[in-house]
């Protein structure tokens, strides 16, 4: 039994605030994107980063179109010192990317971050430091005061180190850490305090960053931090006020989304939400959120298979398969009701109009996916399911009554195998249900049947005689009794003529025959044989399980 959660845990406080603006805007634009993974999420792993690693992983963000990017805690690691040096050196950074590194507020640590930048022509210095009141009172010891005046002596380093170095354009950013559990008139203190020093200014704004270091409450509280922070703050005209969610509960997404809403300018996260513990908030699932509400969000995600494979060498874990736009089953329908609904979506679907396809919030060509995977087949699918994947394989659309007459046959071998069964084998098992069926009836060329050994000449096919027609005549010549009950036809994708016969043999259920030809009159030919060896097969069995019951 878990302990009463009563007796150990208190709720989240809400926050005072009344007139919320957020609940009643939209998201209209994209934020500005940062990525930490090469610092947040590369300080989570269980190996972090080689240099190679983070180049690669470095030139992957710049292609996916970060402008800002995260590149290491160089005072603290000599590897993201050293990546931080070849990047200068070896003038990787395009001109429009600006890249970030993280320092505390300590003289000898903010030196050497500025000799591991030395020579970059735009950088965002990072200065951080805890003033939540646990952190206060448990880690660090220290009063409010003093927490602020470490804040404001950090700043004033960096600013004195910055104006020393008037080659680069230095950008100064500020994380309270721990924000969103720090009494907020506080945090507001100390991020006024730190402004106060650095004196920003509409023109050369500085960057505030709130994080939910711990994600500790739901996301409407967090907006309101964010929103009372929006209202409150001073020099607000002169900060870019930034976001960084954690997903300890889950909804690090929503408490971005909803920062946005409360008026944050800029979101710092990781792809597929790597970072410490439960994650730093998934970039890529914001990004694709934007875009499926008609929002440019300038982060190109259209190779999402590439950009996975990248992130799983580098952070050496894998996507979750169920993860959201990226992982490999999240446009796969398995069960039938769906398959059916995404099939008459498809089916449905006109080029150059809105995405409406049920089941499928997007389109997975927009990510680089195929089709292919969208609908898969197995014991808990229905007829929607094999019909897609035969319309793609054989090129043609049978109709309704083989569709349902040939779903007993994959769900017989889904069943016997517990497995999934491909669209390979279901064109197989199709090809051989329908096509390579034997039986007492053969075709022998364009003008012979052979019926049980003896041989019969095929009717004429007059041109004024439709199909349905033909296909009766076919079975009068067989002489076995063998009716037509239904006669349907297709045009096959590449050209040809599909033909689906219904035939009772005797008293015999109706079976279905199935026949492709770019000859009209063999593929009717055909396809009554079909039907008739399917029928006596059918006989046969029943005969047999006659027996056996006996
Ligand atoms: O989660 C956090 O608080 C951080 C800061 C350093 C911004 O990563
Ligand atoms: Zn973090």
């Amino acid at each position: 039994m878990m302990p009463s959660p009563s007796e150990k845990y208190r709720p989240f406080p809400q926050v005072r605030l009344t007139g919320r603006r957020w609940p009643t805007r939209t998201i209209e634009k994209a934020p500005i994107w940062m990525s930490t993974d090469l610092r947040d999420g590369n300080q989570s792993l269980i190996e972090p980063m080689s240099i190679a690693a983070k180049l690669e992983f470095f030139e992957l963000l710049v292609a996916t179109g970060f402008k800002e990017i995260e590149v290491g805690f160089p005072s603290a690691s000599q590897t993201d010192f050293d990546f931080v040096r070849k990047l200068i050196v070896e003038k990787r950074i395009p001109d429009d990317v600006t890249i970030e590194v993280l320092v505390q507020s300590r003289r000898e640590l903010i030196e050497r971050t500025f000799e591991a930048v030395e020579g970059a022509s735009k950088v965002i210095v990072h200065l951080y430091n805890a003033i939540a009141p646990s952190f206060r009172r448990i880690v660090f010891n220290q009063s409010k005061d003093e927490v602020k005046a470490l804040a404001v002596e950090g700043t004033r380093i960096i600013k004195e180190c910055a104006a020393a170095r008037p080659g680069t354009h230095w950008t100064y950013q500020y994380s309270p850490e721990t924000f969103s559990m720090t009494e907020l008139s506080f945090a507001r203190e100390v991020c006024d305090a730190v402004a106060q020093m650095w004196r920003p200014t509409p023109e050369h704004k500085m960057i505030v960053n709130l994080p939910a270091t711990v994600e500790a409450a739901m996301p409407n509280v967090f907006a309101d931090q964010v929103e009372w922070m929006d209202r409150n703050m001073g020099y607000r005209d002169s900060i870019v006020l930034s976001v960084h969610p954690h997903n300890d509960r889950g909804t690090a997404v929503a408490a971005a989304e909803l920062a946005l809403l409360a008026g944050a300018d800029r979101v710092e996260g990781c792809l597929f939400g790597n970072g410490e513990r439960t994650g730093n908030v998934d970039l890529v699932t914001l990004a694709m959120n934007l875009y499926t509400q008609g929002i440019d969000p300038g982060l190109d995600f259209s190779d999402i298979d590439g950009v996975r494979r990248v992130v799983e060498r580098c952070n050496q874990i894998p996507v979750h398969p169920r993860h959201p736009y990226a992982g490999d089953l999240v446009f796969t329908a398995f069960s039938g009701s769906h398959q059916d609904a995404i099939r008459k979506g498809f089916a449905q679907r006109q080029p150059g109009t809105v995405w409406d396809v049920p089941y499928l919030p997007i389109d997975p060509a927009d990510l680089g996916r195929s089709y292919d995977a969208v609908i898969r087949v197995n014991s808990q699918s229905g007829k929607g399911g094999a019909t897609f994947l035969l319309e793609r394989g054989l090129g043609f659309t049978p109709p309704r009554r083989v569709q349902i007459e040939f779903s007993h046959a994959v769900q017989a071998v889904a069943d016997q195998s517990g497995e999934e069964v491909c669209g390979d084998a279901i064109c197989a098992l199709f090809r051989r249900e329908y096509f390579d069926v034997t039986g007492p009836v053969l075709r022998v060329n364009a003008a012979t049947l052979r019926v049980q050994g003896r041989s019969v000449a095929m009717p004429a096919a007059s041109g004024a005689a439709s199909g349905d027609v033909y296909a009766e005549a076919v079975a009068v010549a067989l002489g076995m009794a063998a009716q037509v009950s239904s006669f349907e036809t297709a045009n096959t994708a590449n050209g040809e003529t599909a033909v689906f016969v219904g035939c009772r043999v005797g008293e015999q259920a109706v079976r279905y025959g199935v026949a492709v030809n770019a000859n009209a009159a063999l593929a009717v030919v055909d396809a009554v044989v079909s039907a008739v060896n399917r029928a006596q097969w059918a006989g046969v069995a029943q005969v047999e399980s006659e027996a056996v019951a006996a």
